[in-house]
């Protein structure tokens, strides 16, 4: 059987680990000039979960904006076409006027500003810990009803998550497998200094491994105020290797995804040829996972 080729060709990558606080002017801002800065050496260029708002789901729906209609979708777009890079726009929480729901929402656009994919967080984080931290984002939030997948241009196909959407396999294992064969699975998210130091790396290599994809991991930046994020943005390679990774503040890390890499690991290890849909079912098939179109 010949092996397909899901990454056409190597693929420069930035992860931007922005700091950000309550002014979201002032996010926009250092966001469009970390991106310049990014664009010089990267063709896909990605932001945090919630880099336009402070991370509380009290403030969700007074940071809230129409896609894409809303001042941040616009001001990426223009990024992405001044710069012809493509932006995974980290999440922001999206009004949708029709149904007053909120969604925390990644939205991406290719070289020409176009919006090619959008994806909502499918699975919302509820905690209800006794004498503990209480975080409902159901209160506040809707969940998405699709898994995302886009197309990179020449390149070949990414996945897309949301934090919390990691911790499911499913959706990463929609991307990666026939008939959307994505080369990587991309997850802006928000973890604290308590699940980061647990699971975080931990994650990033299970759905890396599971699934032989890149996982790209893009986390704010920690801030003294407000919600304490770990940090850590990182590139894990097919094999599991942790190729990039940032430290706890403000940076830009850099990678290159490799098609050797993923042709060598799915050769050596070929568990996309060896399932056993006679013993399990397969519910990733042609037809069988709802995947946004967009
Ligand atoms: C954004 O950039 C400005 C100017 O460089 C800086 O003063 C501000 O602290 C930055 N915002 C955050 C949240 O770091
Ligand atoms: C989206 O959900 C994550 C938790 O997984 C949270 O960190 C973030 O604040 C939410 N973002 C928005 C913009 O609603
Ligand atoms: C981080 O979140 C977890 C639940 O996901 C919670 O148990 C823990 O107390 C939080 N830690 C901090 C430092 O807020």
């Amino acid at each position: 059987m010949t092996l397909a080729r899901p990454l056409a060709k190597a693929l420069r990558v930035a992860l931007i680990q922005l700091k950000s606080g309550a002014d979201k002017q002032a996010n926009l801002a250092n966001a469009s000039k970390l991106i310049s800065e990014a664009a010089k050496n990267a063709d896909l260029i990605v932001l945090p979960e919630c880099f336009n708002s402070p991370y509380a789901v009290d403030q969700f729906r007074s940071y809230a904006e129409e896609i894409p209609k809303g001042e941040t979708t616009v001001a990426l777009s223009e990024l992405s076409k001044q710069h012809g890079v493509y932006i995974v726009g980290g999440s922001i929480p999206e009004l949708d006027i029709a149904s007053n729901n909120i969604y925390n929402t990644s939205v991406v656009f290719d070289p020409k500003g176009e919006v090619i994919a959008k994806h909502r967080k499918v699975h919302l984080f509820d905690i209800d810990i006794p004498d503990g931290i209480t975080f409902k984002e159901s209160e506040t939030l809707t969940g998405g009803d699709k898994a995302t997948v886009f197309s990179v241009g020449d390149w070949g196909h990414v996945g897309l998550g949301i934090c919390y959407d990691m911790r499911f396999p499913e959706l990463a294992q929609i991307a990666a497998r026939s008939p959307h064969n994505s080369f990587a699975m991309i997850y802006p998210g928000a973890f604290n200094t308590t699940t980061g130091p647990l699971h975080w790396h931990l994650l990033a290599r299970a759905r890396a491994v599971d699934n032989e994809v890149y996982t790209l991991l893009c986390s704010p930046a920690r801030n003294a105020e407000g919600y304490q994020a770990y940090g850590h943005s990182l590139v894990c390679d097919p094999m599991g290797a942790i190729v990039a990774e940032a430290g706890e503040g403000q940076e830009i890390i850099y990678a290159e995804l490799s098609p050797e890499k993923l042709a060598s690991t799915r050769s050596s290890i070929p568990v996309n040829f060896q399932r056993r849909f006679d013993v399990y079912e397969d519910f990733v098939g042609e037809g069988k996972a709802k995947v946004s179109d967009l």
